[in-house]
């Protein structure tokens, strides 16, 4: 029987939702976004939830109240540092590690998605890929620009138009081995100290290493709760009289 794990990032701030608590506290039809995320997880062996170190206690006490199987370790300061933190305290509790070991890294910030994106995750590892995203198309133009040269500057100066038929919006759940993923990320730990040189996904950490990535069909339903609209949307959409 193949073991399934979860690592759930929760560990971020919330700034950008202009809340006064971290994302993962801010309530959508008067539950906090954790349990929704938690109540959406397909069943698993283990999940080890990543939050904001000041708040484990409070994190924990929401986690031991969801009656799913679940541990909560202190994030980093980058994505990338929340997920190394929370793989290396599943590879300490599951000892030993076996090698057809899945896990899904999955944001908190994407406590909608639908149950079939999960599955398609999970079936792409079980077809043999080693590294599994869920994508959507783009419908924006998307373009390169240079750095300002001064935070003042007005203008950012665009270098590239890349091809919109070849790009993806990628979501998570992601998928992975247990085993391969740790080993990226203890190989690519220096990069997680700061925002500015992590990784802003964990399948790019199977990139820079020349690894194979797949996608597998995404889910509008499955967008990321970062701004007060996104906010809005979530609580028109779930709350008991829509
Ligand atoms: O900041 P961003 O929207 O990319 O965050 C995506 C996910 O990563 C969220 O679920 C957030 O809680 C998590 N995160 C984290 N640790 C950080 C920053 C973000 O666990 N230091």
């Amino acid at each position: 029987m193949v073991r399934l794990f979860v690592v759930l990032t929760a560990a971020g701030s919330g700034t950008r939702l202009g809340c006064d608590m971290p994302k993962a506290l801010v309530p959508v039809a008067h539950r906090p976004l954790l349990e929704w995320a938690l109540k959406g997880l397909p069943s698993c062996d283990f999940v080890v939830v990543s939050a904001p170190p000041a708040q484990r206690d409070r994190f924990q006490s929401e986690v031991s109240g969801c009656g799913v199987p679940a541990a909560v370790v202190p994030g980093g300061s980058s994505r990338q540092g929340s997920v190394a933190a929370a793989i290396r305290a599943l590879v300490n509790m599951v000892d030993p590690v076996q090698e057809d070991d899945l896990v899904l890294v999955h944001d908190a910030a994407r406590p909608f998605t639908p149950p079939a994106v999960f599955d398609r995750v999970v079936a792409a590892l079980q077809d043999g890929h080693r590294a599994v995203v869920p994508a959507l198309p783009v419908t924006d133009t998307i373009k390169v620009v240079a750095a300002r040269t001064h935070p003042d500057e007005p203008v950012e100066v665009v270098t590239a138009t890349p091809n919109r038929a070849t790009l993806r919006a990628i979501q998570t759940p992601q998928g992975f081995y247990l085993h391969e993923l740790a080993a990226l990320h203890e190989r690519f730990a220096e990069q997680s100290l700061t925002e500015s040189t992590a990784f802003s996904d964990d399948a790019a950490l199977y990139e820079a290493a020349n690894l194979p990535v797949v996608t597998v069909d995404g889910d509008r339903s499955a967008y990321k709760i970062t701004t007060p609209a996104d906010l809005a949307l979530a609580e028109f959409q779930h709350s008991p009289h829509h």
